[in-house]
C-alpha cells in the first residue's frame, strides 16, 4: 500500500483525495488545508483525517473540527505527498517541509517546471518519473494537448508542427471573485502552455495562443497540427479512439456544445460531473493532406486527476506504465471501450 498525503484540498486536491481512495494499492493518510471551513467539514464527514499548519490548529478546534495533526505529521506518515496548493505555495512547502523531511512529492501545473526533476504526462513519459523524488503534473490544457500528441507519437505518426488556440474558462465554478464576467481577455503571446508542453516534449515545434472568456465549464482548444506525411482522416479518428483518456463525441449523438457533455456526465452519475477525458468533437476533425484541425474541450477541474494517480505509482517505483494507466481508468470509471492499453 502506498501511503499518500494530499496537501491542499481545493478544486484539484479534493478530487485527488477521492481518487486515491478508489485505488487498491493506495491509502489516503489524510488531507491538509488552512481554513476550518465547509470543505474541511465535508472532508471530516467523509472520514478523511484533516491536518493543518501548527498555528492554525486552534482555529479548527474553536469551530469544533477534529485535527489529526500538523502538516509535518502528515508528511511523516506518508510515503508520498501530493501538493495541490495554489501557485507558488508548492515551492514554499517544498523548501519548508519536503526537502527537510525527505518525502517524495508531486506538484501541480501552477508551479514552474524547475520545482521537479520531471514534468509528467502518463502516456508520454511515465518511465521518467520512476523512483524520482519530485514530479510535477503539467496544467490542464497542457495535459490535453499532450494526450492528443501522445496518440500520434505512440502510433509513429511524425509531427512537423503544432499550433493551439486556447479559449480558457475564466474561472472554476467556485471562484466567485474571478473573471472575466463580460469581456474577452487577450493573454500574453505565446501563452504559457507552449513552455509547459516543451517541459515534457522539448523538441516539439509548437506555438500556443490564449484568450479567456466568461464561462466556468471548461476550456476549448482549436488544434492545428501538420504531420510530416500525408494522413487519412479515418486513420486519425481510429488512433484517437484507441488512445486512453481521449473521448470522441459527435453531433449524431446530440453533442453540439460543452454543456451537453456535462449533462451526459451528470446523467452517467459521475462524481462531481467530472470529465477526466480529453473531449474531441469528432465532426470538427478535418484532414487535408498533411494537416489536421479539430476542436477539443478540457474540464479544467478534472483532467489532471488520472495523471496524478499514475504519478503516485511512478514516483514510488511501480514500473508497469500501462497497468497503472488501465487501473486508474477502471477505478475512476473512465471510458475504456475501444481503448488499447499498450503500444
Ligand atoms: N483549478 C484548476 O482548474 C486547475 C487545473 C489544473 C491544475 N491546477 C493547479 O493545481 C494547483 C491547485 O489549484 P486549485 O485550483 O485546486 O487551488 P484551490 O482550489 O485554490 O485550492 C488550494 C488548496 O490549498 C490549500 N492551501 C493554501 N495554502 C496552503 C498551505 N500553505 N498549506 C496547505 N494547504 C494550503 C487551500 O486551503 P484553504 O482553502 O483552507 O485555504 C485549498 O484547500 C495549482 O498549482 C493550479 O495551478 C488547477
Amino acid at each position: 500500500m502506498i501511503r499518500v498525503g494530499v496537501i491542499g484540498y481545493g478544486t484539484i486536491g479534493k478530487r485527488i483525495a477521492d481518487a486515491i481512495t478508489k485505488q487498491n494499492d493506495m491509502k489516503l493518510i489524510g488531507i491538509a488545508k488552512l481554513k476550518p471551513d465547509y470543505e474541511a467539514l465535508i472532508a471530516i464527514e467523509k472520514g478523511y483525517r484533516v491536518y493543518t499548519h501548527r498555528e492554525r490548529v486552534k482555529d479548527f478546534e474553536k469551530r469544533g473540527l477534529d485535527v489529526a495533526g500538523t502538516i509535518e505529521d502528515l508528511i511523516r506518515e506518508s510515503d508520498v505527498v501530493v501538493d495541490a496548493t495554489p501557485k507558488g505555495v508548492g515551492l514554499k512547502n517544498k523548501l519548508e517541509f519536503y526537502d527537510r523531511h525527505g518525502v517524495k512529492a508531486i506538484f501541480q501545473g501552477g508551479e514552474s517546471a524547475e520545482i521537479a526533476e520531471v514534468s509528467f504526462n502518463s502516456l508520454i513519459n511515465y518511465e521518467k518519473a520512476l523512483n524520482r523524488r519530485y514530479v510535477r503534473i503539467v496544467s490542464c490544457n497542457t495535459t490535453a494537448i499532450l494526450r492528443i500528441l501522445a496518440s500520434f507519437l505512440i502510433n509513429d505518426i511524425q509531427i512537423d508542427r503544432v499550433r493551439v488556440f486556447i479559449v480558457r474558462r475564466g474561472a472554476d465554478p467556485k471562484e466567485y471573485s474571478r473573471g472575466p464576467i463580460n469581456d474577452v481577455v487577450i493573454e500574453p503571446t505565446p501563452s504559457h502552455h507552449e513552455l509547459d508542453v516543451k517541459s515534457v516534449l522539448p523538441d516539439i515545434n509548437i506555438a500556443t495562443y490564449s484568450i479567456a472568456i466568461p464561462t466556468t465549464l471548461a476550456h476549448t482548444q482549436f488544434l492545428y497540427i501538420v504531420f510530416r506525411d500525408r494522413v487519412d482522416r479515418d486513420y486519425i479518428i481510429d488512433v484517437l479512439e484507441k488512445t486512453p483518456r481521449i473521448l470522441l463525441v459527435n453531433r449524431e449523438d446530440g453533442f453540439t456544445s460543452i454543456a451537453q457533455i456535462f449533462e451526459w456526465s451528470r446523467d452517467s452519475g459521475r462524481d462531481r460531473n467530472d470529465l477526466y477525458e480529453c473531449i474531441v468533437f469528432q465532426d470538427t476533425v478535418t484532414v487535408k493532406d498533411r494537416e489536421l484541425s479539430m476542436i477539443i474541450a478540457v474540464h479544467s477541474e478534472a483532467i489532471v486527476i488520472p495523471e496524478n494517480i499514475d504519478a503516485i505509482r511512478a514516483i514510488t517505483g511501480f514500473e508497469d506504465k500501462w497497468f497503472s494507466i488501465k487501473s486508474t481508468d477502471i477505478n475512476l470509471g473512465i471510458i475504456q471501450k475501444g481503448k488499447v492499453y499498450g503500444k
